[in-house]
């Protein structure tokens, strides 16, 4: 199956189907997402995923604004992603949220913006608010207000596309429903342990383009069981690999790719950052594509339980 470089939104901007995922909590350490993002336009990325809440992207916007000086790469063949935090849905509150963004990246507008999660946290500075008993602190904020928000940053020339990210289908109804400006692509977590089938296919039959976040199924978070399986070492994975002379990740990333889904998975090694990118020159068939949707597990592995009890909690449906 032939599979795009970039997809087309309904703004007329192009996404990258290959990105760059700037999210790190286990390893981090300064100055890793800034030499990772560098590294990453220099081999060819141009689309970066971020977000308020990553707090790293000061180094983000260094290695991009290093980038463009150095002649690497324009703004206007760039792809940068945003998101706003949970603590930030007040209407008025998420152009605020992007403005601080915009500061952070040394950017004038994000190419997308998202939200980042359908649930809201007590308005604020601190991204998690806890009561007494550590317990986070929730607002109930309407989605829609929020979604106005959003069509208020582009209205505004701060963002170029909006779109959202961890809404179940429900909820992403109810946003395509009441918008001024649909929502034309949505992040999500995907990967062939956790296909995501039903909610990728129900966005995508209302043109709203799909990215898989923890492509690879997030191999190295530390919360991992030693149930679970590793997605990077699965017999079929690895025979895919071996036969086609590609790595595990290159399979895995191909394969969501030809489901017509955008990927950003997230490296700070030099070699995987690479090896990531170089997804064009090889083809799963029809049977192999079967095989790898068999490894199924339905196996989420960002459920987001500090947030479980609120009413938006999108994972108790599809
Ligand atoms: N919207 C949301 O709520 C949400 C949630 C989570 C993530 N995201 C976004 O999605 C991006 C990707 O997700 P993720 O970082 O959680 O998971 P991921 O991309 O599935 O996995 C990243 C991990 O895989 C390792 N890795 C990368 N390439 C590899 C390769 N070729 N072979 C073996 N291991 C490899 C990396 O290690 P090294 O870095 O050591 O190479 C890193 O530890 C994030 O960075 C973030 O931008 C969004």
């Amino acid at each position: 199956m032939p599979v795009s470089r970039e997809l087309q939104l309904p703004s007329g901007d192009k996404i990258p189907t290959v990105g760059f995922g700037t999210w790190t909590v286990w390893q981090g350490g300064e100055g890793e997402i800034y030499r990772a993002v560098k590294e990453a336009i220099k081999v060819g990325y141009r689309h970066i995923d971020c977000a308020w809440v990553y707090k790293n992207q000061e180094e983000v916007g260094q290695a991009i604004k290093e980038s463009i000086d150095e002649g690497a790469v324009k703004r206007d063949d760039l792809f940068v992603t945003t998101k706003v935090w949970d603590t930030a849905h007040r209407r008025d509150a998420v152009k605020e949220n992007l403005k601080q963004s915009l500061v952070q990246l040394g950017l004038s507008y994000v190419n997308l913006l998202l939200v980042h999660y359908p649930v809201s946290f007590k308005d604020g500075d601190d991204p998690f608010p806890k009561d007494n008993d550590g317990n986070i602190i929730f607002a109930y904020h309407d989605i829609v207000d929020t979604w106005k928000g959003m069509e208020d940053c582009v209205d505004a020339d701060l963002a170029r596309n909006i779109g959202l990210s961890n809404f179940n289908h429900l909820q992403v109804q109810r946003i395509i429903d009441a918008s001024r400006i649909r929502p034309s692509v949505i992040q999500l977590e995907i990967n062939p342990l956790f296909s995501n089938s039903q909610l990728v296919e129900y966005c995508q039959k209302r043109n709203i383009h799909v990215t898989a976040y923890a492509p690879l199924g997030a191999p190295n978070r530390p919360w991992k069981t030693k149930d679970e399986p590793d997605l990077l070492e699965e017999p079929v994975v690895k025979q895919l690999a071996s036969a086609k002379g590609k790595t595990p990740a290159q399979i895995v990333l191909r394969c969501l790719l030809q489901r017509g889904i955008i990927i950003i998975p997230k490296s700070s090694t030099p070699a995987r950052i690479k090896e990531n990118f170089e997804l064009f020159d090889t083809e799963l068939n029809d049977d192999e594509m079967k095989q790898m949707a068999a490894l199924d597990r339905n196996l989420r592995v960002y459920i987001e339980p500090i947030a479980a009890n609120h009413p938006e909690y999108p994972f108790n449906d599809f």
